[in-house]
């Protein structure tokens, strides 16, 4: 799309072509349309003008093959672009088993990123080219938006929940990152970039700068911090559930519901411990309201993941768990 006059951003995702020929489908028609009524209401304005006082309108009855023709075509063109966009919004909302997981804490007015490894960036992501890439995404004060015009992909960041977004960039490159959902006086400045590199390069970057400890082993300082392996004990004996194992898996609750143990569970039991209380067992946990930050919920969410992982899966990068329910 237009090198020379960039109506459209750069494509630099495998989203971003399917998302254009649907924008660009959705315009053809409309322009279409527009042209053949226009055209034809000056044409009839002019061939059955009135040409005199007393001229009176000849009523037309009938035409009925014309009546469904004119409504079987527009439900016809309308039921593709439903279906073009719902398999569209499908794949946009499904991201591969295989997408490296990183998280994103918005707030007035930046975007702070974490990555499983222990990376910290803000207003900056660095990614690997044609690798998926999985953004679990929280907000700390008010609505943001997280928006890659490039990767032609946007979602709302939300306090109190976790949205995801994923994409697979096609090129190397820096690619602009807005904020896309007004979010107070300095909503504008909320802007970053993503940097995607050659997989060398994105090594390299990892292992650059200070060591830093991963997401996993910091939700592990503040487990032990905040002391939470006091009731929650590893082998079952404490007032609390285990917790190892337990992350994707299906949990009996105390009124008789079932849950699944994913990454907005597990924030909640933190959070508002009170909510979903685990069948067997007196709500007895405090909340951490006010004592853990976003990110330290991200830092224990992931460490609960960790908990009891089979070796095996230790080697990935996680992820697959992160499915939506
Ligand atoms: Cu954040 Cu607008």
């Amino acid at each position: 799309m237009g090198s020379r006059l960039p109506i459209f951003p750069e494509q630099a995702s495998t989203i971003a072509p399917d998302v254009d020929h649907l924008a660009l489908f959705l315009l053809t028609v409309a322009a279409f349309f527009t042209v053949v009524i226009f055209c034809t209401i000056f044409y009839f304005a002019i061939r059955y003008r009135r040409r005199s006082d007393r001229e009176l309108p000849h009523v037309q009855h009938g035409g009925m093959a014309l009546e469904v023709l004119w409504s079987v075509i527009p439900f016809g063109i309308t039921m593709v672009m439903f279906g073009w966009g719902a398999k569209l919004y499908y794949e946009e909302s499904r991201p591969p088993d295989n997408a490296i997981p990183i998280y994103v804490v918005a707030k007035q007015w930046m975007w702070k990123i974490e990555h499983m490894e222990g990376q910290r960036e803000i207003n900056e992501l660095h990614v690997p080219v044609g690798r998926a890439v999985k953004l679990t995404m929280t907000s700390e004060d008010v609505i943001h938006s997280f928006f890659v015009p490039a990767f032609r992909t946007k979602q709302d960041v939300v306090p109190g929940k976790y949205s995801t977004m994923w994409f697979q960039s096609t090129k190397p490159g820096k690619y602009h990152l807005f904020c896309a959902e007004y979010c107070g006086n300095r909503h504008s400045g909320m802007i970053g970039w993503i940097y995607v590199m050659e997989p060398r390069d994105y090594e390299n970057w990892l292992s650059g700068g200070a060591p830093a400890a991963s997401l996993s082993e910091g939700g592990e300082k503040l487990f032990t911090s905040l002391a939470c392996a006091n009731c929650h004990k590893a082998d079952g004996t404490g007032r609390c559930p285990s917790l190892v194992g337990l992350f994707g898996k299906t949990v009996q609750l105390a009124d008789g519901n079932k849950v699944v143990a994913d990454e907005a569970y597990i924030r909640e039991s933190i959070l508002q411990p009170a909510a979903k209380v685990v069948a067997g067992y007196q709500p007895v946990m405090p909340t951490f309201q006010g004592l853990v930050t976003e990110d330290g919920v991200l830092q224990l969410v992931e460490y609960i993941k960790s908990l009891g992982e089979k070796p095996e899966d230790k080697n990935r990068t996680s992820g697959t768990l992160g499915e939506q329910h």
